[in-house]
């Protein structure tokens, strides 16, 4: 691959500050240490109004139809959300409800999510990996899951999730290294 990555973070949290954005902020960055990116956010917080008022997807707000098409057009994308009530948020399921569903066949899909204690670490494998499979997306297979002992004041500290990303990463710059993908 040649160009830039098109790599789309969207973050699931309602809130701002957020620690699932500060999660995801440290995994862009480390990315962008291995790899040369193109970067779309999109923050859920931010487009609340905008996603409860686009019910379908042709009637669907132009303030997110950038959002959608980025994702749509992703080389990468990397999902993260705040655990609530063992799930992903609403709004974020609401977000993906609107993309294409045929348009992130064979993407990769980086996991994330935060929560208030370790006993939502799976919301990874039963809520965010069947998501993308619906989607027939290709999600790697170590996500990362941080509790709020992780943080402080909304920055990652915690050095072993430090550790885990650069584990996450090693598939994924492998991947867009990989000859096939750097000759498309
Ligand atoms: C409505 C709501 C529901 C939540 N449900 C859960 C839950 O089921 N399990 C859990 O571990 N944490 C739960 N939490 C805690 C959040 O997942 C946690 O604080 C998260 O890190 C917040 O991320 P943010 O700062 O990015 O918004 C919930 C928080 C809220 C506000």
């Amino acid at each position: 691959m040649s160009q830039a990555i098109k790599v789309v973070v969207v973050s699931g949290s309602l809130r701002d500050p957020s620690r699932t954005h500060a999660l995801l902020q440290v995994l862009v960055e480390r990315l962008q240490a291995r790899l040369v990116i193109d970067l779309h956010w999109v923050r859920i917080a931010q487009l609340g109004s905008v996603l409860a008022g686009s019910l379908e997807r042709d009637s669907a707000s132009s303030a997110l139809l950038p959002h959608l098409r980025a994702v749509e057009n992703a080389d990468l994308i990397i999902a993260g959300s705040p655990v609530y009530r063992a799930s992903y948020t609403g709004l974020f399921k609401h977000f993906f409800d609107l993309v294409d569903y045929q348009a992130l066949k064979g993407v990769p899909v980086l996991l994330a999510a935060t929560g208030g204690g370790e006993r939502h670490a799976l919301v990874i494998d039963h809520q965010l990996r069947p998501l993308f499979a619906f989607f027939q997306a290709h999600t790697l297979p170590y996500g990362l899951y941080a509790t709020l002992d992780a943080f402080s004041d909304y920055r990652l500290e915690d050095a072993a999730q430090f550790e885990r990303i650069e584990r996450a990463l090693d598939p994924v710059e492998a991947f867009f290294r990989s000859p096939a993908v750097r000759a498309a």
